[in-house]
């Protein structure tokens, strides 16, 4: 390929780990059509949106991204603006219609097409496709790695979610589930692993359910990551994210025997009150949670723990805010990622209940929930002074290039003195002290 026929794509991206995961294989679909996918907007041919819709604020901040694009293009009347995934395919053709700046959309399991897509754009029409599929996992694409510090990726799966929990628009974006041929995976983490990578996150919307079917034979998700572990002892293996209706006995079985497999579950709680639970339809109980926490802890005893809390969802009281703050203190979670409910057009919650809970009271309980959070950190911090854990050096500590910062199994975030050590060295480093976000050590 001649350099001189190279234009640039620049790719921003939004949202989920899906959406990172997504536009690698962009990059690297367009980059069979010659596009050079750079790290800056300014000197590119063609800018890309990969969008999420999963809360208002999140498509709120992608239309003022379009207010500065607009002007980028009023400089550059040459450039191409393409908006990519889950706010392109919620709002399809309206989108184009409500901005003019905007030449292309494209949904998410329709990126196989960007090669046609690209030649109307480049004539200078607009251009838009977003039809789900009930089969498309890219299978076989190999992805450029975005923004990689070359020791980490992320392997999709699976894609698409059918739960319908009834705040969620992800079903509606993503559309039909559905699982990746095994071997495509395992050659993905082989070839990544030739690379020098040294930890893959095997990544779906609900990983419990990855399935596959072949001459009669079915592949689980706890084979599959048994197998992915199998390529190297030495290549560390995350996934995210797991339903709690639906992590199995099995699977914590199996990360408790396989050492590579990281001892880190996320396991999204949404809300501690079973009759939040059941008008969110999550399918599973604070009990039946509960249960599964215990058992994760019976089995791998340092597991570090996860979880994703909404606050406020239609009809919540005060006392089922307060069984989300009594759950939270039983579990003892290490990190959690909060939000305040904000509904979503068309899903089943706006359709079926009233987004009842003022704005005011959202905020104070999300507040509660965060200053709740921030003291089970701490404490679990704390439990770990004086413990010493292997960490994979993923770069310098953001505070001063005299440390390195990397994670343990559990997903903590530890900072030491540098020394000779670099990135993707596995480091074994002691604790000394600690804040509620970071494990401070030195290298024993
Ligand atoms: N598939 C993952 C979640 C993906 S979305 C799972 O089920 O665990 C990530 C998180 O965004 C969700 O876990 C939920 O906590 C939050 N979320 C989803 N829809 C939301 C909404 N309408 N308002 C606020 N938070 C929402
Ligand atoms: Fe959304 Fe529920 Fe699917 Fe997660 S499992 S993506 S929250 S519908
Ligand atoms: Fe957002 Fe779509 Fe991911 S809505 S969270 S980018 S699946």
């Amino acid at each position: 390929m001649e350099i001189k026929d190279n234009k640039n794509l620049y790719i921003e991206t939004y949202g989920c780990q899906m959406n990172l995961s997504d536009s690698e294989i962009v990059g690297s679909i367009m980059a069979e059509e010659g596009y050079k996918t750079s790290d800056a907007a300014e000197n590119a041919d063609i800018i890309f949106i990969n969008t999420c819709s999963i809360r208002d604020n999140a498509e709120k901040r992608i239309r003022k991204r379009l207010r500065e694009i607009k002007k980028m293009k009023k400089a550059n009347p040459d450039l191409k603006v393409g908006i990519l995934g889950c706010m392109a395919e919620r709002l399809k053709q309206q989108l184009l219609d409500e901005e003019e700046v905007v030449d292309l959309i494209v949904g998410p399991d329709a990126y196989r097409d960007l090669p046609n897509l690209i030649k109307t754009v480049e004539s200078g029409r607009r251009a838009i496709n977003v039809l789900l599929s009930e089969d498309e996992t890219y299978s076989e694409i190999e992805p450029v790695r975005l923004g990689s510090n070359n020791i980490s990726a992320f392997i999709s799966i699976m894609r698409g979610c059918e739960n319908f929990c009834t705040y969620c628009v992800v079903p509606f974006t993503r559309g039909k589930e559905r699982s990746r041929d095994p071997e495509t995976i395992l050659n993905e983490a082989q070839d990544l692993v030739a690379k020098g990578y040294k930890e893959v996150t095997l990544l779906g919307q609900n990983v419990n359910s990855y399935t596959w079917e072949n001459n009669g034979k079915s592949l689980s998700f706890p084979e599959l990551i048994a197998k992915v572990a199998a390529v190297s002892p030495e290549l560390r293996v995350r996934f995210a994210t797991s339903h709690p209706k639906d992590i199995s006995d099995e699977l914590i079985k199996t990360i408790a025997k396989t050492p590579n497999i990281c001892n880190a579950i996320h396991l999204p709680i949404q809300s501690g009150s079973n009759t939040v639970l059941k008008r969110m339809n999550r399918k599973y109980t604070r009990e039946w949670y509960m249960d599964r926490i215990t058992t994760i802890k019976k089995y791998i005893p340092e597991c570090g723990l996860s979880t994703d809390i909404i606050a406020g969802f239609c009809g919540e009281t005060e006392e089922e805010h307060k069984e989300t703050l009594a759950l939270m203190e039983w579990v003892g979670y290490d990190y959690a990622f909060m939000f305040k409910y904000s509904e979503r057009p068309n899903t089943i919650a706006q359709k079926k209940f009233v987004d009842d809970v003022p704005e005011d009271v959202k905020s104070s309980r999300l507040t509660e929930i965060i200053a709740l959070q921030q003291e089970l950190a701490l404490r679990s911090n704390k439990e770990n002074i004086g413990k010493t854990f292997e960490v994979l050096v993923e770069g310098f500590s953001k505070r001063s290039d005299a440390d390195l910062a990397g994670r343990n199994s559990q997903n903590k975030m530890l900072v030491f003195p540098k020394r000779n050590f670099k990135v993707g060295d596995y480091v074994l480093v002691k604790v000394t002290s600690c804040t509620a976000a970071t494990l401070i050590g030195e290298a024993v």
